[in-house]
């Protein structure tokens, strides 16, 4: 990519799922492959820009030529993001992240018993909300994956969470979403106005936020 146009720029990218520990051998997570985190951290790196990637566990190589950071949890997540959220200018949120977390992790396998079991989960910090609250002359942008009500769902995090813009996911399309190659997203930005995508190359999805992000009025 000749055109740098982000040289100068500092950039921070979560991508990956989270992993919420249950017991020694077993944990709740999501179907996030890392794929569109990483294609944006490849894209913003190849156009000049710093990147930071915090990532949750994947099956992916890691990017060369960005500061790499792995993670496992919500919460160890929370604590590197907003260790790092003062030096950046733009942060670009594609991780899915859980909501929940088992209350307590058992230091012991749980045995099986006669009986069906429950496990009493609690809240984890909604990192991007945390960050709206705090954020100075950073840009935030968001990513929502939603199986009904997109764009309703969406704009609403936009305001909850004060993002410049998010992108809208529907997760039950087809080549879409979760551990594929592709993505048919949705650019929502504060005012509403809602730039429609095709279906693309999750590079491709990266180039345009990037786009839009240089576009953007503020
Ligand atoms: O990794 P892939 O397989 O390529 O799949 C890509 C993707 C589907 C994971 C990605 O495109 C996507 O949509 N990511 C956001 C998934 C998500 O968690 O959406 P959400 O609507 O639950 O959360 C909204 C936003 O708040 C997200 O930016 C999320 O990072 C953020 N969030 C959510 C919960 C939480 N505790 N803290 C957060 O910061």
């Amino acid at each position: 990519y000749s055109n740098k146009d982000f040289a100068g720029k500092k950039i921070l990218v979560t991508a990956g799922p989270t992993r919420e520990d249950i017991d020694p051998v077993r944990y709740i997570t999501n179907r996030s492959s890392g794929k569109m985190g990483y294609a944006i951290a490849k894209a913003a790196r190849n156009r000049g820009a710093e990147v930071i990637l915090i990532s949750g566990p994947t099956k992916l190589p890691r990017p060369e030529g960005v500061k790499f950071i792995g993670i496992n949890s919500a919460t160890e997540m929370y604590n590197e993001v907003l260790k790092h959220f003062d030096e950046v200018d733009i942060v670009i949120k594609s991780a899915a992240v859980a909501d929940y977390r088992p209350l307590e992790k058992s230091e012991k396998k749980i045995k099986k018993s006669d009986d069906d079991m429950s496990i009493p989960l609690t809240k984890n910090k909604d990192i991007l909300f945390e960050l709206g609250k705090i954020k100075k002359n950073q840009l935030l942008i968001g990513f929502a994956a939603e199986t009904d009500d997109l764009v309703c769902n969406a704009k609403n995090k936009v305001c909850k969470k004060n993002l410049d813009f998010i992108v809208a996911n529907d997760v039950t399309m087809e080549k879409s979403g979760f551990d594929v190659d592709t993505n048919t997203v949705k650019i929502i930005d504060r005012d509403g106005t809602i730039i429609q995508l095709p279906n693309m190359a999750k590079e491709e999805v990266a180039h345009n936020i990037l786009d839009h992000i240089l576009n953007i009025k503020r």
